[in-house]
C-alpha cells in the first residue's frame, strides 16, 4: 500500500512538472513562415484595429462582429511566431510585449480599454514598452471560434486574389496568419472531446498549417497557379475535420 502511495506520489509530481512546461509552437517557427511577413500582418492589423477604436459607433460594429477578440487574438499568434522566429529580433517589434498586449485587447468590451490596450500594442510594434516571458502556450493565444473566423476572411481575401492574380507577393503577409492559426490550431485540442482522436486532430492541424506555408512560399515567388492549387486543396480540407469534430 505504502509503494502504491509513494508511486502516485511521484506520478503526481511527474505530472504537474509536465502540465507547467511551456511548449513551444509545434514546429520550428523559422522554417514555417518569414519573420517578415509575420511583422507586417501584425502591422496591418493593428491598423484596422485604429479604425475599429476610432468612435463608439465603430467600436460598436466591432464589439459585435468580434473583431477586436478576433484580430487581438491573431496578433498574439503573429507575436508569439516572432518571439521564437531567428529572425524576429531584426524586425524591431518588442514581441513579448507585443504578445501580451495583443492578449488584453482581445478581451476588452469597453472603448477607453480597448484603446489604452491598442496604445500598448503599438508601442511594442514601434520596438518600446514592456517585456514579457518568452514561453507562452500557443493554446492560449486565440479563442478557437475566432481563429475559425480569421480562416473564413483570410480564406476569402486569398480566393478573389488568386482568381486573377494581381501584386500576389503582397499577400503574403495574408498567408503568414493562416500559418501561425494553423499552429494554434494543432496546439488547441480541447474540441477533441474523445482522445482516442487526438492523433486525428493533430494531423490535419499539421496537413493545414504546412500547407499554408507552402502557399505562402509560392505567394512570395509569384506563382500563382501553384498557390491557387495548394490553397484549393486546403479550403477542401476544412469539412473533412468538421465532419468529425464540429457536427
Ligand atoms: C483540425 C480541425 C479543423 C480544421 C482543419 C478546420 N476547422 Fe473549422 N472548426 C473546427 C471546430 C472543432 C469548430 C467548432 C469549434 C468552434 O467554433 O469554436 C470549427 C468551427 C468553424 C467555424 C465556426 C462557425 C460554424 O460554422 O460553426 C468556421 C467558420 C470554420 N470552422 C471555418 C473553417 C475553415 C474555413 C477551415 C479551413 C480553412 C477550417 N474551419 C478548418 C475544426 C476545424
Amino acid at each position: 500500500m505504502k509503494r502504491v502511495l509513494v508511486c502516485l506520489t511521484l506520478f503526481a509530481v511527474a505530472a504537474s512538472v509536465v502540465s507547467v512546461s511551456i511548449a513551444a509552437a509545434p514546429v520550428d517557427v523559422s522554417e514555417a513562415v518569414g519573420a517578415k511577413e509575420l511583422a507586417a500582418a501584425a502591422k496591418t492589423k493593428a491598423e484596422d484595429l485604429g479604425k475599429a477604436v476610432a468612435d463608439d459607433a465603430s467600436f460598436g460594429r466591432a464589439m459585435e462582429a468580434k473583431t477586436i477578440a478576433k484580430d487581438g487574438g491573431v496578433i498574439a499568434c503573429l507575436a508569439q511566431a516572432l518571439v521564437e522566429h531567428k529572425e524576429g529580433e531584426a524586425t524591431g517589434i518588442n514581441a513579448t510585449g507585443l504578445r501580451d498586449a495583443a492578449i488584453v485587447l482581445s478581451k476588452t468590451k469597453k472603448l477607453a480599454d480597448a484603446t489604452a490596450a491598442l496604445e500598448t500594442v503599438n508601442e511594442a510594434l514601434a520596438g518600446k514598452g514592456a517585456k514579457g516571458e518568452k514561453d507562452h502556450p500557443w493554446n492560449k493565444l486565440v479563442n478557437m471560434h475566432r481563429m475559425m473566423e480569421e480562416f473564413e476572411f483570410q480564406g476569402g481575401k486569398l480566393r478573389r486574389v488568386l482568381k486573377r492574380p494581381r501584386r500576389l507577393e503582397t499577400y503574403s503577409e495574408n498567408a503568414a496568419i493562416l500559418v501561425v492559426l494553423g499552429l494554434a490550431m494543432e496546439a488547441d485540442t480541447h474540441e477533441v472531446k474523445d482522445k482516442a482522436k487526438l492523433p486525428q486532430w493533430t494531423t490535419w492541424s499539421k496537413e493545414y498549417h504546412q500547407a499554408m506555408s507552402g502557399l505562402n512560399v509560392a505567394i512570395k515567388a509569384g506563382d500563382g497557379d501553384k498557390a491557387k492549387s495548394i490553397f484549393e486543396a486546403a479550403e477542401k480540407k476544412c469539412e473533412t475535420c468538421h465532419e468529425v469534430f464540429r457536427d
